[in-house]
């Protein structure tokens, strides 16, 4: 049995004091004893604080990318041993928003996953397809090329490791999200490319998952969960996501 997963990407949103009023708000409203493991990945200096804030609680947490480096020169970056270091579970890598704004090819994200999956980092890969590429019929070229890239450099195996997130492009924060239909045929062809290797990788739906969308979508064979951004900046709305997960 696959468990059900709700991570909240909360982007480059939040100060630091909405930062620890969501947290207080989050531990307390998940505590006790549940089936769905709940995530939040808030900007990077927020982290050291997030591992404070979480750690009586049951939610676990990750960072929203990770260096493809170890180490070294790379001004800016952040490696997965300085995320472990901090408490990190995941790490996002390739969400459609930096494949766009910092040009983020599939090669790169391929070699990002590996840098998380080689230390023991939960890389959640982002894949999907934007608008014109659905009106084309083109989202399994897209999403299946996404795939391969990182099959390629880490084998079915390694893809195993992770947690992959099918994220429509043209569904993120629109309001327009996938219906579950959709949805789980995009989940089934991934589930398919992955192998039986991947019978147990949990595979996430994201865009525009609300309260009233998450029920649904989580019905389907193949949806294991959800990652959810605007949604999860709000205790009460990320509550319900998460207990319609659990
Ligand atoms: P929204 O839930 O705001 O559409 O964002 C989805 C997303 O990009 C999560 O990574």
């Amino acid at each position: 049995m696959r468990r059900p997963t709700v991570v909240g990407n909360w982007k480059m949103n939040a100060s630091f004091a909405q930062t620890t009023e969501l947290l207080a708000g989050l531990s307390e409203g998940w505590s006790g004893v549940h089936k769905a493991e709940v995530a939040v990945c808030p900007p990077y200096p927020y982290l050291a604080k997030t591992a404070e804030l979480l750690e009586q609680s049951n939610i676990v947490f990750g960072s929203q990318d990770v260096s493809q480096h170890e180490s070294g020169a790379y001004t800016g970056q952040v490696s997965a041993d300085m995320l472990l270091d901090l408490g990190c579970k995941y790490a996002i890598v390739g969400h459609s928003e930096r494949r766009e704004y910092q040009g983020e090819s599939s090669e790169l994200v391929a070699e990002k996953f590996e840098a998380a999956i080689n230390k023991g980092l939960t890389p959640i890969l982002c894949v999907g397809e934007t608008q014109a590429e659905r009106e084309s019929e083109l989202t399994f070229d897209v999403v299946g090329q996404q795939l391969r890239a990182v099959i390629d450099r880490c084998g079915l195996e390694g893809v195993a490791k992770g947690v992959v997130a099918y994220e429509p492009v043209w569904a993120i924060g629109t309001g327009l999200s996938a219906t579950p239909e959709m949805a789980q045929d995009v989940h089934a062809y991934i589930r398919e490319v992955l192998g039986p290797e991947g019978e147990q990788t949990a595979i996430l739906y994201g865009g525009s998952v609300k309260p009233d969308t998450a029920a649904a979508l989580f019905a389907q064979q193949d949806i294991d969960g959800a990652l959810v951004g605007g949604a999860s900046l709000k205790v009460e709305d990320f509550l319900a996501i998460c207990r319609a997960a659990d």
